[in-house]
């Protein structure tokens, strides 16, 4: 492990990788505006030394799946490909959860046929809409973990207690919640992993693009920082997550080559005190 790199369960990644969410139609359903820009910025987000790329087969859904598939393989040997189960959607791109047992082994099964692998580093549990049965979710990710078809298992949308709980049964290697400079409420959940050795991967790193979000990237505060530092306001967003623990790997979503440049360089942004007073109180 270095600064730029942590642990995912038994493999090592940048700290800086890619979520592939935003290369699917608008809302993460149907296929891209530009499909060919979209395979151009996953083959440029691994030029650029991306070796975590987060995505679900429900984005589409197998559309990015489709899309990683297209543009990487042969995968790279330090190419960390992470997905996510627990979730379906309906013909309108409706979410659905899907966290029975047979639902979360068949997830995990369409990812390995949508993105042509045997087994996949690590997949998430990704609770919606506050879960159902914790512990039957569990037994099953961990009968998929222990048939040889993932590698590590992680948890999405919970909570501290369903994490504690969680490493009480089983190893877990990440934890993926919402977290950006104006949503904080998982910072109590970031510090635990930290105590725990476990990756946080925060997602909605810079505000989202669903429909009502919070604006982050115009904030005049942001704005106001990223100006004094000659930095772009994305890049400090970014920054200040970074700094938030060394367990902390990036996903920040894109389909647009110019801002995975801004995203991937986000790791020489350089926060001064002044800086992280202002972006510590900053508020919607
Ligand atoms: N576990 C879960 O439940 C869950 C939920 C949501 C997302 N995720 C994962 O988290 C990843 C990140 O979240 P996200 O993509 O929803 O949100 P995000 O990374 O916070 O924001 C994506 C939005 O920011 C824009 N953007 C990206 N880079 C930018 C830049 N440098 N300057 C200006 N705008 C920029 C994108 O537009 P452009 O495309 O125009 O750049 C898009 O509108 C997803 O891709 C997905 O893999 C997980």
């Amino acid at each position: 492990m270095t600064d730029d790199t942590f642990p995912l369960g038994d493999r090592s990644v940048r700290r800086i990788g890619f979520g592939a969410m935003q290369l699917a139609g608008p809302g993460a359903f149907g296929p891209p505006r530009d499909r060919a820009t979209a395979l151009d910025v996953l083959r440029k987000a691994v030029e650029l030394g991306v070796n975590h790329i987060d995505t679900a087969q429900y984005y589409g859904p197998d559309v990015v799946n489709g899309l990683i598939r297209e543009a990487l393989r042969p995968y790279p040997d330090d190419l960390v490909l992470v997905s996510k189960v627990g979730a379906a959607r309906d013909d309108s791109g409706r979410w659905l959860p899907a966290l029975a047992p047979e639902q979360l082994r068949a997830g995990v099964l369409d990812n390995l046929r949508s993105l042509g692998v045997d087994r996949l580093d690590a997949v998430n549990l990704r609770l919606l809409d506050g879960g159902g049965d914790f512990d039957a979710q569990l037994d099953a990710m961990i009968a998929i973990r222990d048939e040889g078809l993932i590698a590590g298992i992680g948890l999405s949308n919970v909570s501290r207690q369903q994490l504690v709980h969680a490493v009480q049964r089983t190893e877990i290697v990440c934890v993926q919640n919402p977290l950006n400079l104006l949503a904080r409420e998982s910072l109590p959940l970031l510090r635990e992993c930290q105590e725990l050795g476990i990756a946080f991967v925060p997602f909605f790193p810079l505000g989202s693009a669903f429909a009502g979000a919070d604006g982050l990237l115009t904030h005049p505060e942001l704005i106001a920082v990223a100006e004094r530092l000659e930095a772009l306001p994305s890049q400090v967003a970014l920054a200040w997550l970074l700094e938030l623990g060394p367990n902390v790997l990036l996903i920040p979503g894109t389909s647009s080559l110019g801002h995975l440049i801004d995203n991937m360089t986000a790791r020489r942004v350089r926060l001064d005190d002044e800086a992280r007073k202002i972006l510590d109180t900053i508020t919607d």
